[in-house]
């Protein structure tokens, strides 16, 4: 489905990712690993056409998208969940919502579908985003992405700041999503949450794919694991 393939993104002068090649297959969860500032995040932006890489090619559902713009490459079908959530503060929940409505060539999702995931959102419609709580917030940023009825979504850090029992919700809704045929990245630096969910792994260090594999094999393998990701597993 997602074909990224040895690209190099700069900020300016500055380079920050060398060489990145990852893939994810259709209904399949990757989880990027790293630690802060290893890149992670410019991943999503390049994918996003936010950053644009200056060399490589990233290619979803088999077309080139790393010369399209940012609004094409989300009507292509990629939904994204920044860290920051970027709600509008002073617009209510169904506002913000009804912003992340549009169709894709994948299955759109309807508003009562999407509260019927998040039920607590039902009772959340009329308030203003920013009178929600750090879980609430998280809520509606995914309810909106899904709105955008995406092919695949791109979480970044969604269990930054949030109490473990909705780290646990968040988790369940992107098993959800995969159940309903939606790919997923997670961006993590809490290792053992992303491999909770996810079926590949790609660890970034400095910029660079330190290792890629099967979860299960990163998860079984205290030893490896202590070496890719030290403190943070
Ligand atoms: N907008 C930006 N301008 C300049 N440098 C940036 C910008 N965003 C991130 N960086 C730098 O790029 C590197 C990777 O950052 P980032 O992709 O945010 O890492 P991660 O998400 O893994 O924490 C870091 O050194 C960071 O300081
Ligand atoms: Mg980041």
């Amino acid at each position: 489905m997602l074909d990224v393939t040895a690209i190099d993104t700069f900020y300016g002068e500055t380079q920050t990712l060398f060489g990145v090649s990852l893939s994810v297959q259709a209904g399949q969860v990757l989880a990027l690993l790293g630690a802060n500032g290893a890149g992670k995040t410019t991943v999503l932006r390049s994918i996003l056409g936010l950053t644009r890489p200056r060399r490589g090619d990233i290619r979803f559902e088999g077309r080139s998208i790393v010369t399209r713009a940012t609004h094409e490459i989300a009507r292509a079908g990629i939904g994204w969940v920044p860290d920051d959530r970027r709600l509008c503060p002073t617009l209510t929940v169904a506002k913000n919502l009804s912003l992340g409505e549009k169709r894709t060539a994948f299955r759109a999702w309807s508003m009562t579908e999407v509260i019927d995931i998040f039920s607590p959102l039902k009772y959340l419609m009329s308030r203003e985003a920013e009178t929600l709580s750090g879980g609430e917030m998280q809520m509606v940023a995914i309810a909106r992405a899904l709105l955008g009825s995406p092919g695949l979504m791109l979480f970044d850090e969604p269990s930054q700041g949030l109490a473990p029992k909705i780290v646990d919700d968040v988790l369940g809704v992107i098993r959800r999503l995969k159940a309903a045929g939606i790919a997923s990245i997670v961006v993590e630096q809490n290792a053992d949450v992303a491999l909770g969910v996810a079926d590949r792994v790609v660890v970034l260090l400095h910029g660079q794919v330190a290792w890629s594999g099967e979860a299960a094999a990163l998860a079984t393998d205290a030893g490896l694991k202590r070496r890719l990701l030290g403190g943070l597993a």
